[in-house]
């Protein structure tokens, strides 16, 4: 039996990544504030971020080249407004993190000084170098130097270990005259406390989601393991308009091991001259894009997994031997050392490689305040859908993003709180389990996680067709309707939680790729190789509107 505890805050936000952490920030100027996270406060993809941040700085850039490549990259679906005002809000953004304590890296050295140049990196798609980075580490700088300021906060409660299970939600009828839909407004999150198997009631008038990816619902990808898209998967079960999941982006390069393990090699490793190459030694990059290691990472990953498919090899080589070991290793420090862990020595062997699902372009649908279309329900960084980065994202534009929405939506925050009318809270039900959790069935249902984190890697990938999508989409659903009896039938587990919000995400991707009969950025199917700029040029939204049902 699980008994409710009610907590009430100001501002509820889910999930301490550079999004939740930097909005967190801003609103403890006004309120107080609660973040929950699921397992320790840096567990993260923020923390994991190698590249850097992209940002106009340099005298020879500009905000128009930057924009220009974001919506070139983006394949007709990013909207140039919310592209202009996120790149704009770059160098502010660097100065924001800059007073918190990050210290970007200056050329030539690893500690810059007030007033020296940046050490830019290059990444695909960019016309300029303007890649601001910490060496290799830059997330894990941003996450640490965030938190030191959370931390010495005194009304922001950061809540670890805490999974958000599903939004509170109160249906409000409208009058017949005005035709609308009943209104759904948020009234904040259960969560499961995990190590005291408590189920908490968290109330606010302002929930704010800011749980990350998903990549975890693919065999390979970059992500830890706190990415299984539960704010995108509560969101869909809440009614909120989920936008754009066909797109996936597989970074080209992570580090290949026997065993399944995997480790980012950045994309400013390619930037710095490494080259492609077969396990025979041949360079393939000029046969498939005239910017050869530098072309736009779906072309790279295609190429990629087209290579490993013609040669039957299981990986390609990055090399980057040619670059020198002591330059490696202070560029590099953390790609040096962690490829030495898998017994990798970088400076003097070719890097196995293959690609791996990294970032989600799409998510909840929110405008330029992070706003859902749920009332008191707010989204940002990775699990929201701005229009930023449309069909494909451009290289380093998440970071920037996941701040500059944080910092937005206080913005916001800030300019309504005092005006806007608040609803009561409505009676909340008790969340109550009464069955004993059936471990037999569990050791089961447990499987699920690996078969569909393999299915959507073989059936929903880089190259997609109808027939393999079909056939992933039939038996995820089996999965999928499997998993969520399973949910309701027995007390509430964090992998139980996880699992159904896999298999939530995976269906939504499936469906939104079936949606689109055409070829556009990070979407490849052979059935419509070509863009159709007539019938597709448009967002791909699912929304849950039969609340008696699922799917
Ligand atoms: P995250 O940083 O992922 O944070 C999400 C938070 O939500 C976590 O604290 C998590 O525990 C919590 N959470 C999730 N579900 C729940 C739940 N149910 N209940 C409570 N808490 C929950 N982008 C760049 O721009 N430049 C780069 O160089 C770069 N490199 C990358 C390298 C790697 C290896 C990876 C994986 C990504 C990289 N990215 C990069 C992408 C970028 O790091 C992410 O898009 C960005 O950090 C997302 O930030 P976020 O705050 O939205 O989410
Ligand atoms: C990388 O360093 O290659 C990751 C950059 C990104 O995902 O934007």
């Amino acid at each position: 039996m699980v008994r409710n505890n009610y907590q009430d805050y100001d501002f509820l936000i889910i999930g301490s990544g550079i999004a939740g952490l930097s909005l967190a920030l801003e609103l403890s100027e006004l309120g107080s504030v609660a973040i929950l996270t699921k397992k320790g406060d840096s567990d993260s993809n923020t923390n994991y971020a190698q590249g850097g941040i992209a940002t106009v700085t340099a005298a020879r850039d500009s905000f128009e080249s930057h924009i220009n490549d974001t919506l070139r990259v983006g394949c007709g679906l990013s909207k140039p407004e919310v592209v202009e005002a996120i790149v704009c809000s770059g160098p502010e953004n660097i100065k924001w993190l800059t007073k918190l304590g990050v210290n970007f890296s200056a050329q030539n050295s690893k500690r810059r000084s007030p007033g020296e140049d940046y050490d830019l990196g290059k990444e695909g798609g960019h016309t300029h170098s303007r890649v601001l980075h910490v060496a290799d580490y830059t997330g894990r700088e941003i996450e640490h130097r965030l938190l030191t300021s959370i931390r010495a906060r005194d009304n922001v409660t950061i809540f670890e270990n805490h999974i958000a299970i599903d939004l509170l939600l109160g249906i409000h009828k409208v009058p017949p005259a005005t035709k609308g839909v009943d209104i759904r407004v948020c009234y904040g999150v259960y969560a499961l406390d995990v190590p005291n198997q408590i189920v908490k009631v968290f109330r606010s008038h302002r929930t704010i989601i800011a749980s990350g990816g998903a990549g975890r619902i693919y065999y390979h990808t970059t992500n830890p393991d706190i990415a299984t898209g539960d704010g995108i998967a509560m969101a869909y079960r809440a009614g909120a308009v989920i936008r754009n999941m066909e797109f996936v982006q597989f970074h080209p390069t992570s580090l290949y091991t026997p065993e399944g393990r995997t480790f980012l090699i950045s994309e400013t490793v390619r930037g710095e001259g490494g080259k492609l190459m077969t396990i025979d030694g041949r360079h393939f990059m000029a046969d498939y894009h005239k910017d050869k290691e530098l072309a736009p990472r779906d072309v790279v990953a295609r190429a990629i997994d087209a290579e490993i498919k013609k040669t039957g090899d299981k990986f390609v080589y990055l090399d980057v031997r040619h670059l020198g070991s002591q330059f490696l290793q202070s560029r590099f420090p953390n790609i040096y050392q962690n490829c030495l862990r898998f017994g990798v020595d970088i400076t003097s062997d070719p890097i196995p490689v293959v690609p791996a699902a990294h970032y989600f372009c799409g998510g909840i649908a929110v405008d330029l305040d992070g706003r859902t279309n749920i009332e008191h329900l707010f989204a940002c960084g990775e699990t929201a859908c701005t229009g930023m980065h449309g069909a494909n994202r451009l290289a380093s534009n998440s970071l920037l993003e996941a701040l500059a929405m944080g910092r937005f939506v206080a913005e916001y925050i800030h300019a309504t709180f005092a005006k806007q009318k608040i609803r009561k809270y409505p009676r909340i039900r008790n969340w109550i389990d009464e069955t004993v959790f059936d471990h037999h069935e569990w050791g089961m249902i447990s499987h699920d996680e690996d078969t569909i984190r393999r299915l959507m890697s073989d059936y929903v990938g880089i190259v997609r067709s109808d027939k393999r999508l079909n056939r992933a989409l039939e038996r995820m659903y089996i999965h999928a309707r499997d998993i969520e009896e399973f949910y309701q039938q027995n007390p509430v587990r964090a992998a139980v939680i996880e699992l159904r919000n896999i298999s939530a995400v995976a269906m939504l991707v499936i469906r939104s790729a079936l949606m689109r009969l055409e070829s556009r950025g990070l979407h490849y199917t052979i059935d419509y190789p070509d863009t159709d700029d007539v019938h597709y040029n448009r967002d791909t939204d699912i929304r849950r509107t039969d609340f008696t049902k699922m799917w």
